[in-house]
């Protein structure tokens, strides 16, 4: 994950901007950079690999500027080479960002039009040589950068400044996290408290849509709409902590809302942005996708049902069928596997005891194991012939949240590899697939927005005994899991079933008193999963329907409550339903006065059988 920085001081900035950059190290980077304005001159060093890469290198530049920005890049769009690194530089305009451009290539193209040819691979160049073509014609920065804004799709965070501009710095947030912090006499903005620990701990986080102007005296916000909005100043005790709350009351909203950052930087490690298509790391000797009979998944928790879903994807759009079980029944049940198959275990720990003995059945069996993990030095890693990871971030809440996006996501890339590699892909559909995954950081920005509308409906919620969670296809695991989230934070009773199995037995437990949540995207199932909430309602059970606008038209009006997901490619629904089912339990859980983070029984990592 991409770290940002700058600093608006007083004293010289270089080694501070490097200081903070290494308390964003845990971040994962694999270049770094930071520009100056010295004597009111763009001046930039970087350098690809890790931090000490750029220290030698800036100790040769004796820097003296006040005023500068940093990064340090987890590479996206284009490689980790010093050119691609940030800052980018155009003109008079100095950025770094973090986050994806989804509309890049047509902006490039703008620029080509003009006769501008970017040196790097980057979307964030594109960015800097559209603010400074706006400075160019009349704008001063502040307006450069609001009109840039409006240009771009996606989901981002941005710190900028200007040649000849020695006290401004401008700062942007949609979807990537950016925190304002207050020195005395000197401002300066970071990807999280952490990094600011070392100069401040009075900080001001950003919402999302916020842009902020800094100069040494203070600063100036604006919303969405650009309208003047005050955030609260907080103190944080992040010099003492490696990861903070980030000015959320729990860790898990916090996670919840990283979850378009993550999910962007996840994406970007399996997508090649030249041409629009996955990739997938080497396959381990002796595997070959293509002809590939089957595949076992195991894993526990809400891993599992991310792995519920991955069968989906991998059955419906790369053939090869799945067989999926708990990581605790799988590990005991002697399931015959045929020598050089494929097994896959998902673990956000990549500790999790069955899981890990699940995947050494699977080695004995003669298997390849893949992992999808999110803690690349864990066991499961280790023991594992080949790791797709998820770049989640440490997940600190015991219900997962972000872990599970992640999973997805790289659920997602990797069965668009496998089918591609058995021929069921061609390039056009491939594109449109990835198309659809990366429009998805942004969909998810759009679906927190209907959060204090959800809190509403999930402070009904929290009046039940029992809830029942519907869904169908692959929307059926988010049922599951969002009847995994209600319980295990609230306490309350809530179990998730397929739509269609109602009928044989759950259905009998309905009356007035049991709330049901139908998760049903306006998709090939849609009138089906509509039929079967019909039936729940007719017995008078109270509906909260979660669908897209089309759904909510056509059939809101039954539901007693409905949460509208931002319409979307249906191959990423999980994706986006996955919001508002985390939104309704944590309310819930919030409005109960319980341990969110840690509720009562549960461990976030279970080392024990
Ligand atoms: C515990 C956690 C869950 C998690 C499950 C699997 O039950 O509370 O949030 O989904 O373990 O954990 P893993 O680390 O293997 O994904």
């Amino acid at each position: 994950m991409c770290g940002i920085v700058g600093i608006l001081g007083r004293e010289p900035v270089a080694d501070r901007l490097v200081e903070a950059l290494r308390r964003l190290e845990y971040r994962g980077y694999d270049s770094a950079g930071i520009a100056v304005l010295e004597d009111g001159t763009l001046k930039r060093v970087r350098a690809a690999g890790k931090l000490n890469n750029l220290t030698a290198r800036l100790a040769q530049a004796n820097l003296h500027a006040t005023i500068g920005i940093g990064h340090t890049r987890w590479a996206t769009h284009g490689g980790p080479s010093e050119t691609n690194a940030h800052p980018h530089i155009a003109g008079n305009v100095a950025i770094v960002h973090n986050g994806i451009i989804e509309n890049y290539a047509e902006l490039r193209d703008r620029l080509a039009a003009r006769g501008i040819t970017p040196e790097s691979d980057t979307d964030t160049e594109i960015v800097a040589h559209l603010i400074n073509i706006a400075l160019n014609e009349g704008m001063k920065p502040k307006e450069a950068v609001l009109h840039v804004l409006d240009e771009l799709r996606g989901a981002f965070a941005f710190a900028i400044i200007f040649a000849g501009h020695d006290n401004l710095m401008i700062g942007a947030r949609r979807g990537s996290p950016l925190a304002v912090g207050h020195g005395e006499g000197e401002m300066m903005l970071g990807s999280d408290a952490i990094a600011l620990a070392p100069f401040t701990s009075r900080i001001t986080y950003l919402e999302d849509g916020d842009v902020v102007f800094l100069t040494r005296e203070g600063f100036e916000i604006l919303d969405e709409e650009r309208r003047h909005v005050i955030r609260p100043l907080q103190f944080t005790q992040a010099a003492s902590l490696l990861v903070d709350k980030g000015g959320y009351r729990h860790f898990m909203a916090k996670e919840i809302h990283e979850q378009p950052d993550v999910l962007g930087h996840t994406l970007g490690e399996y997508l090649d942005f030249g041409t629009g298509r996955v990739k997938l790391p080497d396959m381990p000797e002796g595997l070959d996708l293509a002809t590939l009979e089957r595949m076992t998944i195991t894993a526990c928790g809400t891993a599992f049902y991310a792995g519920m879903v991955g069968k989906y994807w991998l059955e419906q759009i790369a053939r090869l069928p799945v067989e999926i079980d708990v990581a605790s029944e799988f590990r005991y049940r002697e399931a015959p596997l045929k020598a050089g198959g494929l097994s896959l275990v998902i673990s956000q720990s990549g500790e999790t005891a069955d899981t890990l003995a699940a995947l050494r059945y699977c080695k004995a069996q003669g298997q390849k194991v893949a992992a999808v993990v999110n803690v690349p030095e864990s066991t499961i890693a280790r023991e594992s012939d080949l790791v797709l990871r998820t770049y989640a971030g440490p997940e600190v809440g015991v219900a997962s949240t972000k872990a599970f996006t992640c999973q997805l996501m790289v659920l997602a890339a990797f069965a668009i590899g496998v089918a591609r590699a058995r021929g069921h892909l061609d390039e056009a559909r491939e594109q449109e697939l990835v198309h659809a995954l990366q429009q998805a950081p942004r969909l998810v920005v759009q679906a927190l927005e209907q959060e204090e509308r959800i809190a509403a409906i999930a402070r009904e919620l929290a009046h039940a005994k029992d809830i029942l969670y519907l869904g169908r296809g692959i929307n059926y695991p988010l049922a599951l899991e969002g009847a995994l989230k209600f319980k295990e934070i609230s306490y309350i009773h809530a179990e998730g079933y397929a739509a269609g199995e109602l009928k044989h037995g759950p259905i009998a437990l309905i009356d007035e008193n049991v709330p049901v949540v139908v998760i049903a995207p306006r998709d090939a199932l849609f009138e089906k999963t509509v039929s079967n909430m019909e039936e729940v309602r007719a017995r008078g059970a109270k509906i909260v329907l979660i669908t897209d606008e089309a759904g909510a038209a056509e059939h809101g009006a039954k539901a007693f409550q409905t949460i509208t997901v931002p319409a979307a490619d249906t191959f990423i629904s999980p994706l986006l339903y996955a919001i508002p089912v985390q939104l309704l339990a944590y309310h819930a859980a919030v409005f109960l006065g319980t341990d969110v983070d840690q509720p009562r029984n549960l461990a976030k990592s279970v080392t024990v059988e």
